[in-house]
């Protein structure tokens, strides 16, 4: 990237997660519980070009790195981002997951009268049963959810 394409300097320590589909950088702050109120410097870049995206959103987090499971949850929403972890000013590690097969507690079932919606002990329990188009089926009601209900339920 060139002096006049960076929008915002390179980070010391952290994670940037690069090509997340474009508009989608706040969903991903989400997936990480991220709000602001950590006191982490968070650096959003939307809708910028790409070369293999055409647009994209780039974000970037001072002083937090992000861990598998986080990373398989950030691949349901941005399913080509690729996870970079910086020390020192280098990346060190360059995460490219996959879609997680089980997805538990970030999302809720839709479905009223599943025992996810009734008895607050229970926790959200998901199956991934496609990848393209992503579908996801509760274990305990069998309610399909889909990419725009994730998406919707994320932000
Ligand atoms: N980056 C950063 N701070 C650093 C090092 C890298 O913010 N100290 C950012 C870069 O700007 C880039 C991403 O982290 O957005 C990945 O860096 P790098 O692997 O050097 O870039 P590319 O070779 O373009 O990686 P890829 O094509 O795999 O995305
Ligand atoms: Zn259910």
């Amino acid at each position: 990237m060139s002096d006049k394409e960076l929008l915002v300097t390179k980070i010391n320590n952290g994670t940037v997660i690069d090509h997340i589909p474009a508009g989608r950088a706040l969903a991903v702050l989400r997936v990480l519980g991220i709000n602001g109120s950590e006191g982490y410097r968070v650096a959003l870049v939307m809708n910028v070009e790409s070369k293999k995206m055409g647009r994209k959103d780039i974000v970037k987090i001072s002083g937090r790195t992000v861990d598998e499971k986080e990373s398989n949850l950030i691949t349901l929403i941005a399913p080509n981002a690729t996870i970079n972890i910086i020390k020192d000013y280098d990346v060190t590690r360059k995460m490219k997951m996959k879609i997680p097969s089980v997805i538990e507690g970030l999302l809720k079932c839709p479905n009223p009268s599943c025992i996810t919606n009734n008895d607050p002990e229970a926790h959200t329990h998901f199956f991934t049963v496609s990848e393209t188009p992503l579908l996801l089926k509760c274990s305990y009601c069998e309610t399909i959810i889909d990419e725009i209900q994730v998406m919707k339920q994320v932000l």
